[in-house]
């Protein structure tokens, strides 16, 4: 395999900023890899430095993360975060207890000793970010103390004779201001890591990868229409070409005219792309269903039946390619050993259903979402493409509640199409992490002319996140809103309310099923 260049290993012990970290990272163009302490890569001392995270354990229970790091040590670069720090003084003879202090939020450094971890760029007082709430009271004896903050003496500290640092503060966290540079300073200058991971540099080891990989063997793919899978296409049919077998299946439920307007682009790009319009099949299997998670497993099985049906006619089929990405991979091999709670049913990473006994291609499962989109710009594909808002798996399956009639369908599409088209014509789309309309299972009273009317409800909502783990409902202008509701009552037979969602993740949940 070819290794993606000068990579950083950084071990997490459980913390919520882990992913942060590799962020941060990647953000400086070094390629790094997040591992559970507890599962570390064969080749750890292949990396060029590593990165120790912090945990919600303390080192003085008995179950505390205990990482064998013997192969690295003293040998590579080490940078140690927050419970890292207190692992690295608790277990070289120094002492960790209980804060006598709140340490938590904002403090500013005082610089001790001059070291090149804070020396260029950062200044006396630089910002940093504290969460913790045990304290390093005494360093190991080979410790040389680096910076203290009004509250934590020993902020840190480096061991004498080995590239080996410590900070109980988090740089990876936007209010240590200095945070990106400290990690900069670490990586370059400690380390001597060259900043050139880049998507060009990512597409090209990629495809280098796929070839070795896939050789002249056939790859099927699920193109969805969003940017994960259509990534993942143009990098393999970069790879592989013809060799690439594209299946776009038509559920019925995606949004006004997705299907044809999509598969239009798919094909414009050059991919060897199936179209199937299947949506009879779906709304057969979702007849009189109205349970969220039923419908959503109706939806999942119906896939896999017609993705089967399509694999099984491209003859001697031998790998499937999926569009996964790395948050999803980080979670599915957490420290704490699984998924985590939050998940839905949905999120499946690595759902190959047993039968179809193919091989699995994952392109994209190193990286994250915004460089999923900065690798597709790279390949020249579509920024409107690129820029579309996530649509989940079922579609409006789950945006109508209750049971799916093709007239709920065809009444929230074109309700669905005029906020959606509004939201671009009014320069607002791209401010919006996702939109969309949902169809209320209730009647509202109306007035029409003379008479009365009882008509459907719809819902609008539209969020602001940067991952769909929460979400802020988007503070859309009144004109905007009293324009799209007028066009909505006006245009759209049976529906006669429009209400505005203004809830926020959590509570609620971006989808109302
Ligand atoms: P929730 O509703 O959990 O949604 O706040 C978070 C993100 O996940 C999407 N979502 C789904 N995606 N299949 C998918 O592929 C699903 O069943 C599903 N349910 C929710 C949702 O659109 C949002 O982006």
């Amino acid at each position: 395999m070819h290794m993606q260049q000068h990579q950083v290993l950084i071990l997490d012990f459980g913390s919520q900023y882990t992913q942060l970290i590799a962020r941060r990272v990647r953000e400086l163009n070094i390629y790094c890899e997040i591992h559970p302490y507890n599962k570390q890569p064969p080749n750890a001392s292949d990396f060029s430095a590593v990165i120790l995270s912090g945990s919600p354990s303390s080192v003085r229970t008995d179950d505390a993360p205990h990482p064998d790091l013997s192969e690295i040590r003293g040998k590579k670069p080490m940078l140690a975060v927050c419970y890292g720090a207190q692992y690295l003084a608790h277990f070289s003879g120094g002492k960790v207890a209980p804060s006598d202090t709140r340490e938590y939020g904002r403090a500013n450094l005082s610089f001790i000793k001059d070291n090149e971890l804070f020396f260029s760029e950062i200044s006396e007082g630089s910002q940093v970010w504290m969460s913790h709430s045990d304290t390093i009271k005494e360093l190991p004896t080979n410790a040389i103390l680096l910076a203290s903050t009004s509250d934590v003496a020993n902020a840190a500290f480096r061991i004498d004779g080995e590239d080996t640092f410590a900070i109980q503060f988090h740089p990876e966290v936007y209010h240590s201001t200095d945070g990106k540079q400290l990690l900069e300073n670490f990586l370059v200058k400690i380390a001597g890591i060259k900043q050139t991971w880049t998507p060009n540099s990512f597409v090209e080891t990629t495809v280098a990868n796929i070839k070795q990989t896939v050789g002249d063997d056939k790859v099927v793919l699920g193109l969805s229409g969003g940017v994960d899978s259509s990534v993942a296409a143009v990098l393999l049919h970069k790879a592989i070409g013809k060799n690439l077998y594209c299946i776009f299946v038509n559920n019925g439920l995606l949004r006004k005219n997705e299907f044809e307007s999509v598969l239009n682009q798919y094909e414009g790009m050059g991919l060897n792309v199936k179209g199937v319009d299947a949506s009879a099949r779906f709304l057969k299997a979702l007849k009189g269903l109205s349970d969220p998670e039923k419908k959503r497993k109706a939806i999942g099985n119906a896939f896999i039946e017609v993705f089967d049906d399509e694999a099984h006619e491209i003859e001697n089929v031998k790998w499937l390619a999926q569009g996964t990405i790395y948050p999803d991979v980080i979670e599915s091999v957490s420290v704490n050993g699984g998924p985590s709670a939050t998940i839905k049913s949905h999120h499946n990473v690595g759902g190959l259903p047993d039968f179809m006994k193919l091989k699995i291609v994952e392109p994209l499962r190193m990286i994250f979402k915004d460089e999923v989109r900065r690798v597709g710009a790279s390949m020249g594909i579509d920024p409107e493409l690129l820029g579309r808002h996530p649509f989940p798996g079922p579609g409006l399956a789950i945006r109508i509640l209750g049971d799916i009639t093709p007239e709920k369908v065809a009444i929230l599409q074109e309700v669905d199409a005029i906020f959606i088209n509004g939201l671009k014509e009014s320069g607002l789309y791209d401010k919006v992490w996702q939109a969309g309309a949902i169809l209320l299972p209730v009647n509202s009273v109306g007035v029409m002319g003379d008479e009365r009317t009882y008509e459907k409800v719809v819902a609008l909502r539209a969020v602001e996140s940067t991952d769909g783990m929460t979400a802020d409902w988007v503070n859309l202008p009144y004109e905007f809103l009293q324009k799209t509701s007028n066009q909505i009552i006006n245009k759209v037979k049976g529906v006669n309310r429009v209400v505005y969602d203004i809830s926020s993740k959590p509570p609620a949940t971006i989808e109302w099923e």
